[in-house]
Protein backbone atom coordinates (compact mmCIF):
# COMPACT_ATOMS: atom_id res chain seq x y z
CA UNK A 1 0.00 0.00 0.00
CA UNK A 2 2.76 2.52 1.05
CA UNK A 3 4.93 1.19 -1.79
CA UNK A 4 1.80 1.96 -4.23
CA UNK A 5 1.72 5.51 -3.08
CA UNK A 6 5.26 5.96 -3.46
CA UNK A 7 5.00 4.70 -6.68
CA UNK A 8 2.57 6.90 -7.56
CA UNK A 9 4.48 10.17 -6.32
CA UNK A 10 7.15 8.91 -8.47
CA UNK A 11 5.36 8.63 -11.48
CA UNK A 12 4.24 12.21 -11.16
CA UNK A 13 7.27 13.74 -10.51
CA UNK A 14 9.12 12.37 -13.33
CA UNK A 15 6.90 14.47 -15.09
CA UNK A 16 8.86 17.49 -13.78
CA UNK A 17 11.85 19.25 -13.96
CA UNK A 18 14.57 17.74 -11.58
CA UNK A 19 12.54 14.56 -11.45
CA UNK A 20 13.47 11.75 -8.65
CA UNK A 21 15.95 9.39 -9.89
CA UNK A 22 15.06 6.04 -12.27
CA UNK A 23 13.30 3.35 -11.44
CA UNK A 24 16.52 1.37 -12.21
CA UNK A 25 18.58 3.79 -9.98
CA UNK A 26 16.51 3.56 -7.57
CA UNK A 27 16.12 -0.36 -7.85
CA UNK A 28 20.16 -1.15 -7.34
CA UNK A 29 20.54 1.40 -4.68
CA UNK A 30 18.35 -0.33 -3.30
CA UNK A 31 19.61 -3.75 -3.87
CA UNK A 32 23.08 -2.28 -2.62
CA UNK A 33 21.76 -1.21 0.82
CA UNK A 34 20.21 -4.73 1.50
CA UNK A 35 23.39 -6.27 0.61
CA UNK A 36 25.94 -3.85 2.66
CA UNK A 37 22.93 -3.48 6.00
CA UNK A 38 22.95 0.13 5.35
CA UNK A 39 21.57 1.62 8.49
CA UNK A 40 22.69 5.26 8.12
CA UNK A 41 21.75 6.70 4.73
CA UNK A 42 22.79 10.05 3.16
CA UNK A 43 21.08 11.73 0.23
CA UNK A 44 22.71 14.91 -0.86
CA UNK A 45 20.13 16.63 -3.46
CA UNK A 46 16.75 15.22 -1.96
CA UNK A 47 13.92 17.01 -4.30
CA UNK A 48 11.14 16.55 -3.00
CA UNK A 49 12.22 13.26 -0.65
CA UNK A 50 10.95 10.42 -2.52
CA UNK A 51 14.12 8.39 -2.98
CA UNK A 52 14.40 9.08 0.70
CA UNK A 53 11.00 7.83 1.38
CA UNK A 54 12.02 4.81 -0.93
CA UNK A 55 15.07 3.98 1.12
CA UNK A 56 12.69 5.09 4.55
CA UNK A 57 10.11 2.04 3.54
CA UNK A 58 12.56 -0.43 2.52
CA UNK A 59 14.74 -0.31 5.60
CA UNK A 60 12.71 0.26 8.87
CA UNK A 61 15.98 0.33 10.65
CA UNK A 62 17.05 2.60 8.55
CA UNK A 63 18.07 6.81 9.41
CA UNK A 64 17.80 8.95 6.11
CA UNK A 65 19.72 12.32 6.45
CA UNK A 66 18.28 14.22 3.48
CA UNK A 67 20.13 17.49 2.08
CA UNK A 68 18.06 19.68 -0.46
CA UNK A 69 18.62 23.78 -0.75
CA UNK A 70 15.15 24.83 -2.69
CA UNK A 71 12.69 25.64 -0.12
CA UNK A 72 9.35 24.83 -2.21
CA UNK A 73 10.93 21.33 -2.66
CA UNK A 74 12.21 21.00 0.63
CA UNK A 75 8.83 22.13 2.21
CA UNK A 76 7.29 19.47 -0.93
CA UNK A 77 9.39 17.07 1.04
CA UNK A 78 8.51 17.75 4.48
CA UNK A 79 4.94 16.90 3.64
CA UNK A 80 5.54 13.88 1.42
CA UNK A 81 8.03 12.54 4.67
CA UNK A 82 4.55 13.41 6.89
CA UNK A 83 2.50 11.55 4.96
CA UNK A 84 4.46 8.33 5.30
CA UNK A 85 4.79 9.34 9.40
CA UNK A 86 7.98 8.98 8.59
CA UNK A 87 9.19 12.21 10.60
CA UNK A 88 11.21 10.15 13.03
CA UNK A 89 12.92 8.28 10.54
CA UNK A 90 14.17 11.14 7.63
CA UNK A 91 16.03 13.90 9.05
CA UNK A 92 15.56 16.92 6.13
CA UNK A 93 18.02 19.39 6.58
CA UNK A 94 17.33 22.71 4.24
CA UNK A 95 19.79 24.55 3.03
CA UNK A 96 23.02 24.54 0.99
CA UNK A 97 24.70 21.18 0.71
CA UNK A 98 28.23 23.16 0.78
CA UNK A 99 27.33 24.37 4.28
CA UNK A 100 26.01 21.81 5.89
CA UNK A 101 27.81 19.07 4.87
CA UNK A 102 30.73 19.83 6.85
CA UNK A 103 29.06 19.50 9.79
CA UNK A 104 27.74 16.24 9.67
CA UNK A 105 29.48 13.90 11.80
CA UNK A 106 29.49 9.98 12.43
CA UNK A 107 29.70 7.50 9.50
CA UNK A 108 27.00 7.05 6.74
CA UNK A 109 26.56 3.03 4.86
CA UNK A 110 25.17 4.69 1.79
CA UNK A 111 25.60 8.27 0.64
CA UNK A 112 23.39 9.47 -3.01
CA UNK A 113 24.85 12.33 -4.31
CA UNK A 114 21.69 13.77 -6.67
CA UNK A 115 22.85 17.86 -6.57
CA UNK A 116 24.23 20.18 -8.61
CA UNK A 117 26.79 18.15 -11.12
CA UNK A 118 28.96 21.41 -11.27
CA UNK A 119 29.61 21.07 -7.04
CA UNK A 120 29.95 16.98 -7.33
CA UNK A 121 33.90 17.48 -6.84
CA UNK A 122 33.25 19.83 -4.17
CA UNK A 123 31.25 17.51 -2.14
CA UNK A 124 33.82 14.51 -2.77
CA UNK A 125 36.21 15.15 0.32
CA UNK A 126 32.89 15.26 2.78
CA UNK A 127 31.62 12.48 1.77
CA UNK A 128 34.56 10.37 2.34
CA UNK A 129 34.73 12.17 5.25
CA UNK A 130 31.63 10.97 5.90
CA UNK A 131 31.33 7.27 4.76
CA UNK A 132 32.31 4.14 6.39
CA UNK A 133 34.59 1.70 5.10
CA UNK A 134 32.55 -0.83 2.99
CA UNK A 135 30.02 1.73 2.33
CA UNK A 136 28.99 3.29 -1.09
CA UNK A 137 29.04 6.77 -2.72
CA UNK A 138 26.23 6.98 -5.61
CA UNK A 139 27.05 9.71 -7.77
CA UNK A 140 23.74 10.23 -10.35
CA UNK A 141 23.55 11.43 -13.91
CA UNK A 142 27.19 11.02 -14.60
CA UNK A 143 26.48 9.41 -18.45
CA UNK A 144 24.35 12.79 -18.72
CA UNK A 145 25.99 13.56 -22.06
CA UNK A 146 27.43 10.55 -23.32
CA UNK A 147 25.68 10.93 -26.51
CA UNK A 148 27.47 14.80 -27.40
CA UNK A 149 27.56 17.68 -25.45
CA UNK A 150 25.81 20.53 -26.24
CA UNK A 151 27.88 23.32 -26.88
CA UNK A 152 25.98 25.39 -24.06
CA UNK A 153 26.87 22.48 -21.17
CA UNK A 154 30.33 22.28 -22.27
CA UNK A 155 31.38 23.55 -18.48
CA UNK A 156 29.44 21.02 -17.14
CA UNK A 157 30.66 18.03 -19.03
CA UNK A 158 33.46 19.09 -18.18
CA UNK A 159 32.97 18.99 -14.42
CA UNK A 160 31.10 15.54 -14.49
CA UNK A 161 34.34 14.08 -16.29
CA UNK A 162 36.71 15.85 -13.97
CA UNK A 163 34.69 14.12 -11.14
CA UNK A 164 35.14 10.82 -12.74
CA UNK A 165 38.58 10.98 -13.07
CA UNK A 166 38.72 11.86 -9.21
CA UNK A 167 36.80 9.25 -8.55
CA UNK A 168 38.68 7.05 -10.73
CA UNK A 169 42.23 8.42 -9.09
CA UNK A 170 41.01 7.79 -5.65
CA UNK A 171 42.93 4.51 -3.71
CA UNK A 172 39.97 4.28 -1.67
CA UNK A 173 37.35 3.96 -3.52
CA UNK A 174 36.86 0.91 -6.28
CA UNK A 175 34.34 3.07 -8.91
CA UNK A 176 32.49 1.68 -11.36
CA UNK A 177 29.94 3.69 -14.00
CA UNK A 178 27.08 1.59 -14.63
CA UNK A 179 24.29 2.60 -17.42
CA UNK A 180 21.23 3.05 -15.10
CA UNK A 181 19.23 5.98 -15.68
CA UNK A 182 21.63 9.05 -17.21
CA UNK A 183 24.34 7.42 -15.30
CA UNK A 184 25.38 6.01 -11.88
CA UNK A 185 29.06 5.98 -10.22
CA UNK A 186 29.03 3.12 -7.97
CA UNK A 187 32.11 4.15 -5.64
CA UNK A 188 32.86 1.50 -2.67
CA UNK A 189 35.03 2.67 0.12
CA UNK A 190 37.65 -0.51 0.20
CA UNK A 191 39.90 1.15 2.66
C1 LIG B 1 17.55 15.67 -9.38
S1 LIG B 1 16.89 16.52 -8.02
C2 LIG B 1 16.95 15.36 -6.71
C3 LIG B 1 16.05 14.19 -6.85
C4 LIG B 1 16.12 13.27 -5.64
N1 LIG B 1 17.47 12.88 -5.32
C5 LIG B 1 15.30 12.03 -5.90
O1 LIG B 1 15.88 11.01 -6.32
O2 LIG B 1 14.09 12.08 -5.69
C6 LIG B 1 18.25 17.52 -7.54
C7 LIG B 1 17.98 18.33 -6.27
O3 LIG B 1 19.20 18.76 -5.73
C8 LIG B 1 19.00 20.02 -5.15
N2 LIG B 1 20.32 20.63 -5.04
C9 LIG B 1 21.14 20.96 -6.07
N3 LIG B 1 22.29 21.46 -5.61
C10 LIG B 1 22.20 21.47 -4.26
C11 LIG B 1 23.07 21.91 -3.22
N4 LIG B 1 24.25 22.43 -3.51
N5 LIG B 1 22.65 21.76 -1.94
C12 LIG B 1 21.44 21.22 -1.66
N6 LIG B 1 20.57 20.81 -2.60
C13 LIG B 1 20.94 20.94 -3.90
C14 LIG B 1 18.06 20.72 -6.12
O4 LIG B 1 17.38 21.79 -5.49
C15 LIG B 1 17.14 19.59 -6.53
O5 LIG B 1 15.99 19.53 -5.75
Amino acid sequence: MEQEKLAALRAREREGRDPTCADETLAYMLQTAAQIGAERILEIGAGKGLTSLAFALAFPQAHITAVERDALRAQTARENIAAFGAEERITLLEGEAAEILPCLEGEYDLIFLDAAKVQYRRFFPDCKRLLRRGGVLFSDDVLLFADGVPPKRRMLARHIEEYLQMLSEDGEFSTEVLPLGAGLAVSRRIR
